[in-house]
C-alpha cells in the first residue's frame, strides 16, 4: 500500500485527482469505480475544474458506483445517483448512459443486485475510488461482511445510520438498507484509491493499515491488494504517524 499524507482536505483531493488524471490520460476508455460521501467531493471538484480548464474528456469513460440507498434513486435529493450528477456527471462530458449505480428503487432488489453484479463482471474497473466509514466500512460493506461478497442488500448499522444522518433532515429519514458492491467486486479493481479526511477516520485508518486483516474491519482487506493508494489528510493519518 502506498500512503500519502497531505496537509489538509484540499491537498488530499488534488493528490487523488492527479492519480485519476493519470489513469484517464493513459486510457480515455477507462472504467472508473466511483464513491459518494464527503471524502471524494473535493476530488470531483478537481476533475470538473480540469475538464473545464484543460478539456480532459470523459466521453469514452464508463463509471460504476459502489452503492445506493434502498428506496432512493433518480429524482431523490439524498440518493447517490443525484449526488453523482450534482457533483460530477452534470459538469463533465460523460455520457450518462455510460454511468451506472445500483437502482435502490428496483421492485426486485435481489434481481437488481444480480444484474448489477453481472454488469460489473463484464467490465474491468481501472481505478476504484473509496471513502471509508468510521467503522472501517467500504462501499456499504459493514463490519462482518464476507470478503468474498458480491453486490448485495445491506442492513445498515446504527453507527452508519448515525454518521450519515447529517445529510438528512432527521435520523428517521435515513434508509435502513442499501445495495452495495461486495468486497470481492472492489478487490477486482486494477487500482484502488482510498481517500480519508478528519479525526473521526483516524481509528479506521489505523486498523486498515496496521490492523489484522479481518472481516470485522472491511477496509483491512486492502492490505491484500497489490495496488492501493491511501491518501489521507493529517487528521485521518494521526494514528499512523
Ligand atoms: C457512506 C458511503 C461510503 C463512504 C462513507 C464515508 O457510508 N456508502 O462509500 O465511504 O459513507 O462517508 P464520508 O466520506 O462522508 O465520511
Amino acid at each position: 500500500m502506498q500512503i500519502f499524507i497531505e496537509k489538509d482536505y484540499d491537498a488530499m483531493s488534488v493528490k487523488a485527482f492527479e492519480v485519476i488524471k493519470e489513469v484517464i490520460s493513459a486510457n480515455p476508455n477507462a472504467v472508473l469505480g466511483l464513491a459518494t460521501g464527503s471524502s471524494p467531493i473535493g476530488l470531483y471538484k478537481e476533475m470538473v475544474k480540469d475538464h473545464k480548464e484543460n478539456g480532459t474528456s470523459y466521453k469514452n469513460v464508463k463509471s460504476v458506483n459502489l452503492d445506493e440507498y434502498v428506496g432512493l434513486g433518480e429524482g431523490d435529493d439524498q440518493s447517490y445517483v443525484t449526488f453523482m450528477r450534482e457533483n460530477l456527471f452534470n459538469h463533465v462530458d460523460i455520457d450518462l448512459s455510460n454511468t451506472r449505480l445500483p437502482n435502490g428503487k428496483a421492485s426486485d432488489l435481489q434481481k437488481e443486485c444480480d444484474d448489477y453484479n453481472a454488469y460489473l463482471d463484464s467490465l474491468q474497473i481501472d481505478v476504484q475510488v473509496l471513502g471509508i466509514g468510521s467503522n472501517g466500512h467500504i462501499g456499504f460493506n459493514e463490519p462482518g461482511t464476507a470478503f468474498d461478497s458480491v453486490t448485495h442488500i445491506v442492513d445498515l448499522t446504527e453507527n452508519t445510520i448515525k454518521d450519515n444522518s447529517r445529510l438528512f433532515n432527521s435520523i428517521d429519514e435515513v434508509p435502513k438498507q442499501a445495495l452495495s458492491m461486495g468486497i470481492a467486486n472492489i478487490m477486482k479493481a486494477k487500482l484502488i484509491i482510498l481517500v480519508a479526511s478528519g479525526k473521526n477516520k483516524a481509528d479506521a485508518i489505523k486498523k486498515t493499515v496496521r490492523g489484522k486483516v479481518s472481516e470485522e474491519v472491511p477496509a483491512s482487506i486492502l492490505q491484500r491488494h497489490d495496488n492501493v493508494i491511501l491518501i489521507c489528510d493529517k487528521e485521518a493519518a494521526s494514528s499512523i504517524l
